[in-house]
């Protein structure tokens, strides 16, 4: 593809379906026992938002942001595989790498709005399901932000291999809290992290307007999942922790192997061995996978599950050793 010139926004075709069993269930109880989840679903209502309360008029073409290299990209601008020290083929690559995370993002969003509704469905307790409405109605307004954002950049890309393969997992997968660690710990802690630091990652102030009130929203969902699973995984036999933690450990890898962006090398025309080299070598690019992960890595350690999977960690680079 060339370098510079706008495409046609990207609507993925097909899309993802997997079965399960899904044991749906009411409970008939008022069930406002736990006084944090009660909390949280009155936060989660004042906490609405619309679309419209954005300021669209900020939307432009990332050809129009100037994306040039700080003094602190010095290093990572000589090592680019692609920039190879030229400042413009570097803004290229920051626009792409920025369209490449957003997009990601979106489909991140996409799953959650499916899983979130499955999860209203199949959580034993009543104020615990009206916490997964709500945040059903803000991951719907997530989608529609993003998409939109990204049909103004004319720079998306469609999903890739690892996110399809997780939520693919987690759609044919029938039990609750394996769904909420893979979408409200993993995919979430990781959103998490993109939307808060987009300040730092990305320069625009449309995305910096979108990110902050994503970012309200998505700490919220984060608190639920722990406080969900908060006791509940206290009561599992230690075979059923070690499942979680197998399955959290390949989910882990799944997601870190996502961060190497081979769809960035591949539209840049960079070899991806070369691009994933870079990426994987790269101290700013390690920072960033520390920084996307940093939340997950939070959330382990406070649900008790983080032994055993710290390894797991430091072996993909994800943590300090
Ligand atoms: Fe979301
Ligand atoms: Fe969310």
């Amino acid at each position: 593809m060339a370098e510079s010139g706008r495409q046609a926004p990207f609507r993925a075709a097909g899309g993802l379906a997997r079965s399960a069993v899904v044991h749906a269930r009411i409970g008939w109880g008022a069930d406002d026992a736990d006084a944090r989840m009660a909390n949280i679903y009155t936060k989660a209502v004042a906490a609405q938002w619309a679309e419209d309360d954005i300021d669209w008029s900020l939307a432009r073409p990332l050809e129009l942001i100037d994306y040039r290299p700080s003094d602190r990209d010095a290093a990572a601008l000589r090592a680019s595989p692609f920039a190879q020290g030229d400042p413009d083929r570097w803004s290229v690559y920051r626009r792409e790498l920025q369209a490449w995370l957003i997009s990601q993002i979106l489909y991140g969003e996409q799953g959650a709005l499916v899983l979130t509704s499955r999860l209203a469905e199949t959580l034993p307790e009543t104020s615990a399901k009206c916490v997964a409405a709500s945040q059903v109605a803000d991951e719907a307004r997530h989608i529609r932000v993003f998409q939109r954002y990204l049909d103004g950049t004319g720079h998306a890309y469609g999903p890739t291999a690892e996110i399809e393969e997780l939520l693919g997992l987690l759609l044919s997968d029938s039990r609750w809290d394996v769904l909420f660690i893979g979408m409200q710990v993993l995919l979430e802690g990781i959103a998490l992290a993109v939307v808060r630091f987009a300040d730092v990652l990305f320069a625009d102030p449309l995305l910096a307007d979108i990110s902050r009130r994503v970012a309200r929203d998505e700490a919220r969902h984060l608190g639920f999942g722990v406080v969900a699973l908060d006791g509940h995984l206290g009561g599992l036999s230690s075979a059923e922790l070690a499942e979680r933690r197998e399955f959290i450990a390949e989910a882990v890898a799944l997601m870190s192997q996502r961060f190497l962006f081979d769809g960035v090398w591949e539209r840049l025309g960079v070899p991806v061995a070369e691009g994933r080299r870079y990426a994987r070598e790269d101290p700013d690019m390690v920072a960033l996978r520390r920084v996307l992960f940093s939340n997950v890595a939070g959330s382990l350690r406070r649900l008790g599950l983080w032994s055993g999977l710290q390894p797991v960690f430091a072996t993909l680079g994800l943590v300090k050793e």
